[in-house]
């Protein structure tokens, strides 16, 4: 089976490579966005970066952060310059699915405040229509879950509680993990707009209309794709 790791590794180092000194950066989450850390780090440390802030979209990847020399800040109101993030689905519009790894609610809050989000993946992240292989993680509210999940049901049909073991998954920000199962073909917008609407729904895992660009790797190379 193909190694997956190299590819994400090269798109990532595609994405870092446009990190300039004095630039405040959100820092994605995810096995692709960490190497995109590994390297802005290396690149500060090396002396060849200076002045870099991140903006770090979860516990894990604040803490590889500041584990690789990287200055990490809160979120406040002040525009990033850049984020780079990994992501689950990329239409070929740039729109996305995120969240898989749990973070979405983070990562949308800092890349919505991004001059540019720039997403990096290897090539199985492709689809042709947001839907098409990856559930759509929705954040729910821990309190009266079991009721978001008959309000989410009555919209998207398919889907369960994220609950990897005995215990629901619990975010970084204490809620649950609905993972809906899309129709693909479906009006997208007027979905995320319906789900947003919904009792009990903290954010989905919709990033429309956010990616200015993705590096996508396969063993053929690295893409760049635009909007
Ligand atoms: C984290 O919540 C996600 O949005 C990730 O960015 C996404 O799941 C991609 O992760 P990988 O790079 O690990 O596939």
């Amino acid at each position: 089976m193909l190694d997956l790791e190299p590819l994400k590794k090269e798109a990532a180092l595609r994405a870092a490579a446009l990190i300039e000194s004095g630039m405040r950066v959100g820092l994605g989450t995810g096995s692709t966005a960490k190497y995109a850390i590994e390297e802005i780090g290396r690149r500060v440390r090396s002396g060849e970066l200076s002045g870099i802030v991140g903006v770090a979209t979860s516990e894990a990847s604040d803490a590889l952060a500041r584990e690789v020399g990287l200055t990490v800040e809160p979120l406040d109101p002040r525009p990033l310059d850049i984020a780079i993030d990994g992501a689950d689905e990329i239409a070929p519009n740039l729109d996305l699915i995120k969240g898989l790894g749990g973070a979405l609610l983070r990562e949308k809050l800092t890349e919505v405040q991004a001059r540019r989000l720039i997403i990096i993946a290897d090539h199985s992240k492709i689809v042709g229509q947001i839907g098409e292989k990856a559930p759509l993680p929705i954040e729910i509210a821990r309190f009266g879950f079991l009721s978001t999940i008959e309000r989410l049901r009555q919209i998207v049909p398919g889907g369960r509680l994220r609950q990897p073991g005995a215990q629901p998954y619990v975010t970084d920000n204490g809620n649950y993990i609905y993972d809906a199962q899309l129709r693909p073909g479906s009006d997208i917008a007027a979905l995320e707009r319906e789900l947003k609407g919904t009792l009990g729904v903290v954010e989905t895992g919709l990033f429309l209309g956010m990616a200015e660009r993705a590096f996508v790797a396969s063993p053929d190379g690295v893409q760049e794709l635009t909007r």
